[in-house]
This record gives structure tokens, sequence and C-alpha cells, in this order.
């Protein structure tokens, strides 16, 4: 995600959420002044369409990920959208409460929701040993797909996903009943506090911010033996065991480290 702002870690949330404010005060103040020099009101969605490019260049200047500025240009012309279509007011709020359901780490531990792909989850699968069934873990399961795939087709070992935030966990929980395998099972539970040493694989796809502390964590927790996998995000200082390069179009790397 890459919230510099000089070294420091901060909540993106607020961070968006201030830059949109503090340019909403500016153009409010100048709208004035340039509907002066123009000879007429500045239409209101003309003043969104600024606030959103605006926004969006101080938050690139800031260095947040692409998400962060696509999200900081089209909210302003977007919101403008629907105060036009004159969409019922208990919208918003419905709209803000579902992206907090579903992005619940975000704001905490700065990891959004983003899923593993196919051609991941099939290395996944051959990492697994072919003889030895083996209890594996996602951590941060999300929607529970990657794990649904793997109990699929390996049936003689186990999967446990832990998730918190409601929506995904929510999800996953249902189609693991509906139409999962009896190997799998997902557990409402913060990563940090799930003893890592029941795993034979544990497997994480988060960011870049938790990593030093859940590589420590499963250092000391993890059974001497076993696999610690990460897709994409390494640890600073800890060079992996091996990497396995997955030949999809975002040239995923899965990082492994064994304990
Ligand atoms: C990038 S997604 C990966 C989803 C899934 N593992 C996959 O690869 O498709 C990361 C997930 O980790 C969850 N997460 C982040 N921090 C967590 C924590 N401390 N405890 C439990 N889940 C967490 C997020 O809610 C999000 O669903």
């Amino acid at each position: 995600m890459g919230q510099a702002f000089g070294g420091k870690e901060r909540s993106p949330v607020l961070a968006a959420l201030a830059i949109q404010a503090v340019l909403f005060a500016v153009l409010y103040f100048a709208r004035p002044y340039a509907g002066a020099m123009l000879g007429y009101a500045v239409p209101l969605l003309w003043l969104m369409l600024t606030q959103g490019v605006l926004s969006g260049f101080v938050t690139a200047l800031l260095r947040f990920s692409w998400p962060w500025v696509a999200g900081q240009v089209i909210a302003p012309p977007l919101l403008v959208l629907a105060l036009a279509l004159h969409l019922p007011v208990w919208i918003f709020p419905l709209i803000l409460l579902l992206l907090v359901l579903v992005f619940w780490n975000v704001a905490g531990g700065r990891v959004p929701l983003y899923l593993t792909n196919r051609a991941t989850s099939a290395a996944l699968l051959k990492l697994l040993p072919e003889k030895t069934p083996v209890h594996f873990a996602d951590l941060g399961s999300g929607l529970g797909g990657t794990l649904r795939h793997l109990a699929r087709n390996a049936p003689a070992s186990k999967f446990t996903g832990l998730e918190t935030a409601p929506l995904p966990f929510a999800l996953s929980w249902g189609l693991g009943k509906l139409g999962g395998t009896s190997n799998l099972s997902f557990r409402f539970r913060d990563i940090f506090k799930q003893d890592l040493g029941e795993f034979d694989v544990v497997y994480c796809f988060l960011s870049p911010v938790p990593m030093p502390r859940l590589y420590e964590k499963a250092q000391a927790e993890m059974k001497p033996g076993s696999l610690f996998v990460s897709n994409s995000f390494t640890v600073p200082g800890q060079a992996p065991d091996d990497i396995v390069e997955v030949a999809d179009r975002r040239k995923t790397k899965l990082l492994l480290w064994r304990m």
C-alpha cells in the first residue's frame, strides 16, 4: 500500500479523507473567484471533477498505491452523480457499511482484500506433499476460494482459514458449508491470536505491513520442518529459502521459508 509520509505508517483511510476534506475547503473558497473570472457560477460537477483530479494527484505524490489514487479521483464526481440521480440518502451509509464490513482490516492492519488467482492456487497445490496429508492454514482467508480449491484437490489434507473481516468471513463460511468439502473449515479469528504450531503449511497474502511481526510469530510457533509461504510480500532482512515463480500475468512470486 505504501503510505510513506516521511517513513511513518498512518491510517490510509483517514489520510485519504483528510486530503478530500482539505481540497474541498480550498475549492469551496476558490469557487466564487473562479466564477467571477469565468463570468458564470462554476457547476458543481466541474468542482467535483477538479477535486477528484487534485485529490488523485496529491494521493499519488504521497506514494499511495494506484487503487487508492483511482478511488480518490472517482469518489467526488460519483457523489455528485448519485445526488443528481436522487438516490435515497440511506444508500450512502449502506455503501459505507458494506465497504467497512469487507475492507475491515484496511484501517487497522493495512491489509486490503484481493484474491489469490487460479494459477497461484495451482502452484500452492504443487507445494503439498503427494503422500503425506498436511494441515494447511490460509492466514486472512478472504472469500475462501483458495482453500476451497485446495481442499477439493487434496482430500486427505485439512484446510483452515482465519479471517476477521465480517462479510468475507460470512461468505467463505457459508460457501464452505454449502459446497465445500469436509476437510475445510473457517475460523473467525485474528491471525495474531492463532497458535501457528498446529499447521504444517501456513500461507498468507497480506501486505508488507504485518510481515515482520508475522514472520517472528511463525518462527516462534511453527514446527521444525513446516513451511511458511507468503504470496508476494517478503520479510525485510529474511531472505526466503526458495521462491516459486508463477506463470501468471502479475508474475506472482511465492516466497518460501522452511522453519
Ligand atoms: C489480500 S486478502 C487475501 C485473501 C485470501 N487469502 C486469498 O489469497 O485469496 C487478505 C485478507 O486477510 C484478512 N486479514 C488481514 N489481517 C487480518 C488479521 N489480523 N486477522 C484475520 N484476517 C486478516 C483481510 O481481511 C483480507 O481478507
